[in-house]
């Protein structure tokens, strides 16, 4: 089943020079494709909108401060069970719970700056993509 997700590499990634790694396991999948990428400095408005859902928890003003304190890189990718795949290859949210050779495994400790987001289904990625790449067909 061919699926597209919306992955973003956080600015953490982008600062600590892992852009390079994380998309070398995206583009190792077999038949996966990187079809859009774009380094990008995001802005409140758009964060606001994209996690919307999390708006008054605890975590979403850290989160979203964390989100502009430096450019990301946006990414479309697309293949068979993407969203689900990308999420296998992030691991789970908290990176000391998440397995080594996963990414937020191998890479990270600290909750905030866990890396990498993807997609959580096929109604996130359909609503995250029309947010990052609105003019994406
Ligand atoms: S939930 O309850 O499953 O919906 O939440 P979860 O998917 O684990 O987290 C939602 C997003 O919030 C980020 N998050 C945090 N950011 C900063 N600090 C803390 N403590 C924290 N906890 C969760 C988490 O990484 C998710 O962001 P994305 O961009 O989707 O990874």
């Amino acid at each position: 089943m061919s699926q597209r997700t919306l992955v973003l590499l956080k600015p953490d990634a982008v600062r600590r020079g892992l852009v390079g790694e994380i998309i070398g396991r995206i583009e190792a999948k077999a038949d996966w494709k990187i079809t859009a990428l774009e380094l990008r400095t995001l802005d409140k408005a758009t964060l606001e909108t994209h996690y919307a859902e999390h708006q008054g928890r605890p975590f979403y003003e850290p989160l979203v401060e964390f989100m502009l304190s430096g450019p990301s890189v946006a990414l479309v990718v697309e293949g068979e069970r993407v969203i689900e795949g990308v999420r296998a290859l992030a691991g789970p949210t908290d990176p000391i719970a998440a397995a080594p050779g996963s990414i937020r495994g191998d890479y990270g400790t600290i909750v905030r700056e866990n890396l990498i987001h993807a997609s959580d289904s096929e109604e996130s990625a359909a609503r995250e993509l029309k947010i990052f790449f609105p003019d994406f067909a």
